[in-house]
Parts: C-alpha cells; sequence; structure tokens
C-alpha cells in the first residue's frame, strides 16, 4: 500500500516536472518564401526536440510530422509570381532604395491579408479556449499578427530572418545611429563619407516617418478589422504590440555583420540552420569523390528556379560550363535539359549544406540569398554572386568586399565572362584563404546559434516576458529620448536668466543717459 503511494507520488512529480518544463508556443511564419520558411523551421523543429507543443501556422506542411506539431497551413498560399513577376525579376537591374522600401510594405499588407482571411488562421482568432505561453512571429512585415500575443495574452517573441531594421532596434528601446549604421537596404560599411551619411540619413528618416504614419496605419486597420470582437477590451495598436516584443532573434553575426548598439533582447543568431554534414546520397557523394579537379556548385536558392532562367542564358552558361576542366553540380529542376555537357550533373533538389561540406567543392555559383551565403561562408567555399533582388545585392556587395568572392551582373552575363570570373576564384589562392578566415570567424561561438535561440525562447516563458531585457526607451517619447525637454529648458534658462536681465538693464542705462523721466515728459509734451 505505502509502496503504491510512494510509486504514485513519484509519477505525479515527474508528471509535474515535466509539465512544467513543456510549454505551449504559438509559431508562426505566414511569409509565403520558401527561404524564409525552411529557416524558420529550424527553430520550429528544435523547440519540438525540447518537448514543447508547437501549433504552427505556415504556408509549407511538415515533411517531418510531430506527436507534439500541430499545423495550420495557409491554403492556398499566397501567389507571389502573380503579384511579383519572375519574368520581371530577371530583367530587373536596379531599383531605388525607395521603391524597395515601399515594394515591402506592400508585400507585407498583401500576405498579411491574405494569411488572416484563411479559415484555420480565422478559428484562431476567434478560439475562445484555447492557451497559449508564448507566440513566435517572423519579424518581417506582419505586425497584425503581434495581436495574437494580446488575444493569448502572452509574451512575444520575433525571428528577424532579413537582420536587424532600424524599427527593431526602437522597439527594443535603442535608438539607431544612423551616422555609422546603414540603413537596412544600404551595402555601406561604418566609414561613411559625407555624402553616404547624407542619403543614409535621409533613407531612414524616410523609412521610420512613412513606416510610422503611413504602413502602421494600414497594419492597423487590418488588425482591427480581422480581431476586432475578438479580443476582450479595446484592441491596443499595433505600435504599442510592437514595443511589448520580449525578444527578437536576429539573422546577424558578429563575424560579418557590423558591430552596432544593441539591447540585451536582441539576440544574434546566425547560422543557426547550419548543421553538421550528413551523409551524402550515394551518386552524389560518389560524384564528388571522383571529381578530382574539384566541383562547381551552382544554385539559385529555392523561389528562384533554374528553369525560370531565360533560354539564352540558360544555353550560355551551359557553353561555360562545358569548357571548365572541373565537375560541376547545378541545382536545375527538371528532370531533363538539351546540350548538358558531359561534367554537369543535374538534380531537381540538392542537400546544399552537405555537399558545401564536401572538400572537393571549389566553388559555389549563388544568387547571393542570405542563407546559401552563410552556408558558403561557414563551409569556407569562395562564391561568384549572381544577385537578382532583395538583399541579394547587399550580400554580394558585402561578399566580394571580403574578398571571397566575385560578383556578375545577371542581365550582362557572357560564356567568356563566366569562365573567366570561375576560373580565376579557382586558381588565385587569395579567395580561399579569404574564405577560410572568414570561416573561422563565423564558426566561433560559445554555443551553437540555435541552442542559443530556443534558450533565449525558454527564457522569455520562464519569466513571463522578461521585461528587464529591454531599455525604458522603448516607451519614451522622442523628444524625452533625445533630451530635446532637457535643451529646451536649458534655452528656457539662459534666456531668463541671461538675455533677459541683460536687455532690460541695456534699456534702462540708455534711458538714464538719455536724462531719465523729466526729460522724456518733455520730450512727449514737445511732439504733442
Ligand atoms: C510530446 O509532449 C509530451 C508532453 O508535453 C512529452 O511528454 C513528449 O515527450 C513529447 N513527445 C515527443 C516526441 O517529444
Ligand atoms: C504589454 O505587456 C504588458 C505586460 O505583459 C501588458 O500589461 C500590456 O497590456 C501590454 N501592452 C499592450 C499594448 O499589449
Ligand atoms: C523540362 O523537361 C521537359 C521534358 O522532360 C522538356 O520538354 C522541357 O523543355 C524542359 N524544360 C526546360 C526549361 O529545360
Amino acid at each position: 500500500m505505502e509502496m503504491k503511494q510512494l510509486q504514485l507520488m513519484f509519477l505525479l512529480l515527474i508528471g509535474l516536472t515535466s509539465l512544467g518544463s513543456a510549454y505551449r508556443i504559438l509559431f508562426m511564419g505566414p511569409f509565403p518564401a520558401p527561404s524564409h520558411w525552411l529557416w524558420l523551421e529550424h527553430f520550429q523543429r528544435d523547440l519540438l526536440r525540447q518537448g514543447h507543443q508547437v501549433t504552427s501556422v505556415n504556408n509549407h506542411p511538415t515533411k517531418q510530422p510531430h506527436e507534439n506539431l500541430t499545423e495550420v497551413i495557409i491554403s492556398p498560399s499566397f501567389d507571389i509570381p502573380k503579384h511579383f513577376p519572375k519574368k520581371n525579376i530577371f530583367s530587373m537591374n536596379f531599383v531605388s532604395d525607395f521603391n524597395n522600401l515601399e515594394m515591402w510594405w506592400t508585400i507585407g499588407l498583401l500576405t498579411t491579408e491574405h494569411a488572416l482571411r484563411d479559415r484555420g488562421v480565422k478559428k484562431l482568432i476567434e478560439s475562445q479556449d484555447d492557451h497559449y505561453d508564448l507566440v513566435i512571429l517572423e519579424q518581417f512585415f506582419h505586425e497584425a499578427f503581434l495581436m495574437f500575443g494580446k488575444k493569448f495574452n502572452c509574451p512575444v517573441v520575433t525571428i528577424g530572418t532579413m537582420g536587424y531594421a532600424d524599427n527593431i532596434d526602437h522597439a527594443m528601446g535603442v535608438l539607431t545611429p544612423w551616422s555609422v549604421i546603414p540603413h537596412l537596404l544600404l551595402s555601406h560599411t561604418d566609414r561613411m563619407t559625407f555624402s553616404q551619411r547624407a542619403y543614409n540619413a535621409y533613407l531612414s528618416l524616410y523609412d521610420a516617418v512613412m513606416r510610422r504614419w503611413v504602413y502602421l496605419p494600414k497594419m492597423q486597420k487590418m488588425a482591427e478589422k480581422y480581431f476586432g470582437g475578438a479580443i476582450n477590451g479595446p484592441l491596443p495598436h499595433v505600435h504599442d504590440l510592437e514595443r511589448n516584443i520580449s525578444l527578437v532573434l536576429i539573422n546577424a553575426h558578429r563575424s560579418v555583420d557590423l558591430p552596432r548598439p544593441s539591447m540585451p533582447g536582441q539576440i544574434d543568431v546566425g547560422g543557426a540552420h547550419i548543421q553538421p554534414a550528413k551523409k551524402l546520397p550515394a551518386d552524389l557523394q560518389s560524384f564528388l569523390d571522383k571529381a578530382t579537379n574539384g566541383v562547381v556548385y551552382f544554385s539559385l536558392g529555392s523561389y528562384m528556379k533554374s528553369t525560370d532562367l531565360p533560354p539564352e542564358k540558360t544555353s550560355l552558361i551551359l557553353k561555360a560550363f562545358g569548357q571548365l576542366k572541373q565537375q560541376v553540380i547545378w541545382k536545375f529542376e527538371n528532370d531533363s535539359i538539351s546540350d548538358l555537357p558531359s561534367n554537369v550533373m543535374i538534380r531537381k533538389w540538392m542537400p546544399q549544406n552537405d555537399i558545401l561540406a564536401h572538400p572537393n567543392v571549389k566553388l559555389f555559383i549563388t544568387h547571393g540569398g542570405i542563407f546559401g551565403t552563410q552556408e558558403g561562408i561557414y563551409w569556407g567555399v569562395p562564391m561568384l554572386c549572381i544577385p537578382l533582388y532583395g538583399d541579394q545585392h547587399r550580400n554580394s556587395i558585402k561578399s566580394v568586399r571580403e574578398g571571397y568572392a566575385r560578383s556578375l551582373v545577371f542581365s550582362k552575363l557572357t560564356t567568356d565572362g563566366l569562365v573567366r570570373n570561375i576560373e580565376a576564384l579557382i586558381s588565385d589562392p587569395q579567395y580561399k584563404r579569404s574564405a577560410l578566415e572568414v570561416s573561422q570567424r563565423f564558426r566561433d561561438n560559445p554555443i551553437h546559434p540555435l541552442k542559443e535561440a530556443t534558450f533565449w525562447i525558454e527564457y522569455i516563458i520562464r519569466h513571463r516576458g522578461a521585461r528587464h531585457l529591454k531599455s525604458q526607451g522603448a516607451f519614451l517619447p522622442l523628444h524625452q529620448y533625445l533630451l530635446l525637454d532637457i535643451l529646451g529648458c536649458l534655452l528656457l534658462g539662459a534666456f531668463l536668466t541671461i538675455w533677459l536681465p541683460w536687455t532690460m538693464v541695456r534699456r534702462a542705462h540708455k534711458w538714464w543717459l538719455r536724462g531719465g523721466t523729466a526729460d522724456k515728459l518733455n520730450d512727449s509734451k514737445k511732439r504733442l
């Protein structure tokens, strides 16, 4: 009898302790681009590994079902190419930074509304007795989703796929110094010339003002439209919800990004998606092992397909590859391709991380997407960048500046140019040296960035939002943050104590010199 009671107590104790550390997490990645979710899913998987219950709102049904994972798949998913045709991307050369910003806001508003209209998401909004310990949201352009934090009355963590942005700093309580921190869209270093600083300040100011007074009000309207009635009490403003974000996990790394002022609630997790190399499929393994002259690996990423390339570009690329003495592996999303040279292998899907890890890979030809770039850096592979859109230009410029890459303009691609650049990158040892140097810096972490992310996510739940990671600066009005009120007071004080008495004394003195009241009176009498 006593034995049984003891056993029961023991079981109860185990149950309680495991209950205490298994949390219910609402994980949301409403943006439909596959590369974003490929990255975000690493964080979700790690949370599941820790035994947490995850409800996931996203566009891509998982390939690894888990008993503690509930998916709410936005379907049909937002059709990006319909709104932003891929044809235009291949012919796009330069878009102004201002147009780029507006494009992000437009995409953000469109995809947010699309996701909020989804049946499964609506059900979440209207749910009565669901409970969550934490909401995790991609830090992108979906601020209306922050309302879920209010809905479930729990802290919010965001994951910044694109790296740092001024508004993340503001939300955590730092005002970004525009003198040394270039705007998210710019590729400057922290040593800007006068005109670069002027342009940076102008663009950053434009971003701040338009975001606060044009973009966020539109988000707010959307939030009110879809959450109105589903939340007790008045709806907060998305701007206030943003300032309530507890933690931002940011895709940046000290070894490749500029140093910048930061708050304890901003954690760099760049490289979180990179894992030790896994075993390659047998055919790829033998292809790579046998390539004694080395291998060139070519991929345009997960969004732009090689099959979307204009045919004349495909044939000039194939011609260039045919001239190389290296073997080539091309992520090409079709079973066949005409005129395939004998040294080129195509596959619809590639285990990119495991391929780049192979010592025979000499070069990575990439569109310069952030995740591929980080994988190339991690494995110390020189890169040939052919940027197409978004942050790819900026990433490529940075890679070239660091000395482990060259870059080419897509619209000006030629067979000769390709061959020349590939050969230069492989034959000049300088590129490999720089790649290895950056790689060592990038790998030198006290703890794997994914583990660090999970630690801080759990920390936020344990400390119910951990308000202490954020400065009060997030809530101060701008004039107080910049001490303009104190400056105003000082000026007023100076006016009252120096200028005012001084002018009074001077007047009195002049008056006295002119002979005082009597003369004055006579004067005025005369004039009358
Ligand atoms: C699922 O969650 C329960 C309780 O939260 C936990 O005991 C169990 O180990 C989890 N399952 C897996 C496969 O992690
Ligand atoms: C911000 O968080 C605090 C503490 O969690 C909460 O009391 C407050 O209502 C939140 N504000 C908004 C606008 O959601
Ligand atoms: C894809 O493959 C099919 C046949 O398998 C072929 O007809 C088509 O032209 C190919 N597309 C491209 C872009 O090569």
